[in-house]
């Protein structure tokens, strides 16, 4: 198969990750016949220093083109200070341009990793749900102003806006065990009772899938204490970006979760959840397997190559278990010696 992916490293660890999961992919295009091309461009912080502007045209062009987009990270605290233009509104940006309202966060554990997380071991064994953030609406993308002693940032959903989210989440629930969780604030906020009401009827057309609600606050408590009841989790774009992190106590290191956003086009962003990890860049030590996984995620979603996307979570899991393994983990390995280990492995 041919493919245009185009990759932005972006900045701090960004350019490392990205350069291990490429090789990856690099790998598997030998592996399986694959033509992979790869066409890097510039976001975040590392646009802002090139051109004045984080998500420059040429790169919105390039994704726009592409098959699929690979990103790394953005921001740091070289960027922090600016008040009128930040690296992270590049990748929101590009997230609005690509319509990716969906993006979706699977989490689980892996058995020989469970000694690492802080949590009971029989707590979390055979952990494994996945996430559906709303990623173009909310707090996010509501108007904001800003005077000297008050700041407001609006959080405004629409209906169509929750409908086409949650269907994807009950899309995804009929494939799996067929059990939903929502979570919104609906006690309190306005949005949130907007929220239940629609994918509530939304819930009619999915009869097979059992819905549940569950209110923020409480459910960041349950995702901790019985992680294993869960099997999709849908909710709104700030709660879904909070409690994906908390779930990296989960699996052991934020370094280990994957993403892909998606929309109703083809064109799919791939991105691990962490961030640019400032204070390892540069040192070759960043976990890269969020990023692989990404790459996985990738070759299922927008490619449709479901063997190679399997592959790939095969030597991640041959990884966890032989090593080596990157400082986040309790290991002492360079991100490089990381890729060429899962580069073994995919000829196990
Ligand atoms: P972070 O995710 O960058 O780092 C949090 C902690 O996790 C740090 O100790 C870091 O070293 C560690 N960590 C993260 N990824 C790791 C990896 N792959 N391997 C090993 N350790 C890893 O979050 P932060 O420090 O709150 O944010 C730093 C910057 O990243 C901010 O500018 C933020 O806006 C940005 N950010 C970007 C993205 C993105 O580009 N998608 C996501 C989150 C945060
Ligand atoms: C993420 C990040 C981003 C978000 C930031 C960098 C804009 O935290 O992808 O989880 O909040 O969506
Ligand atoms: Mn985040």
């Amino acid at each position: 198969m041919k493919a245009n992916i185009v990759t932005l490293p972006g900045d701090g660890i960004g350019p490392e990750i990205v350069t291990s999961a490429v090789n990856i992919l690099k790998e598997i295009a030998k592996i399986y016949n694959h033509d992979f091309s790869f066409e890097e461009h510039l976001i975040g912080g590392a646009a802002i220093d090139a051109t004045g502007n984080p998500l420059p045209k040429q790169t919105l062009l390039a994704c726009q083109k592409a098959d699929a987009v690979l990103l790394g990270a953005v921001g740091g605290p070289k960027w922090a200070h600016l008040s009128n233009v930040r690296p992270e509104q590049g990748l929101l940006a590009l997230r609005k341009a690509l319509n990716l309202f969906a993006n979706i966060r699977p989490i689980h554990t892996y058995d020989a990793l469970l000694s690492l997380s802080s949590l009971k071991e029989e707590k979390i064994k055979g952990v494994d749900f996945i996430f559906v953030r709303e990623l173009t609406g909310g707090a996010y993308f509501g108007k904001k102003t800003r005077t000297e002693k008050t700041a407001t940032d609006e959080t405004l959903y629409t209906v169509e806006e929750i409908e086409r989210v949650s269907r994807k989440a009950f899309e995804l629930a009929h494939t799996r065990r067929k059990h939903l969780t929502s979570v919104d604030k609906a006690n309190v906020l306005e949005t949130s009772r907007l929220w239940r009401e629609t994918i509530s009827q939304v819930a009619q057309d999915y009869p097979d899938v059992k819905l549940e609600h569950q209110l923020v606050d409480s459910m960041a408590m349950m995702l901790l204490i019985n992680p294993a009841h869960y099997d999709v989790i849908v909710t709104e774009n700030l709660f879904g970006d909070i409690l994906t992190d908390e779930c990296a106590a989960l699996s052991g290191s934020l370094g280990l979760l994957p993403s892909a956003s998606l929309g109703k086009e083809s064109i799919g962003l791939y991105e691990p959840i962490h961030g640019s990890a400032p204070d390892i860049a540069g040192k070759n030590i960043a976990n890269p397997i969020g990023t692989i996984l990404s790459v996985s995620l990738l070759l299922q979603y927008s490619l449709g190559l479901v063997n190679e996307a399997i592959q790939i979570e095969k030597a991640v899991n041959l990884l966890t278990q032989h090593g080596p393994l990157t400082a986040d983990l309790g290991g002492n390995a360079y991100t490089t010696e990381i890729t060429k280990a899962v580069i073994n492995n995919l000829h196990r």
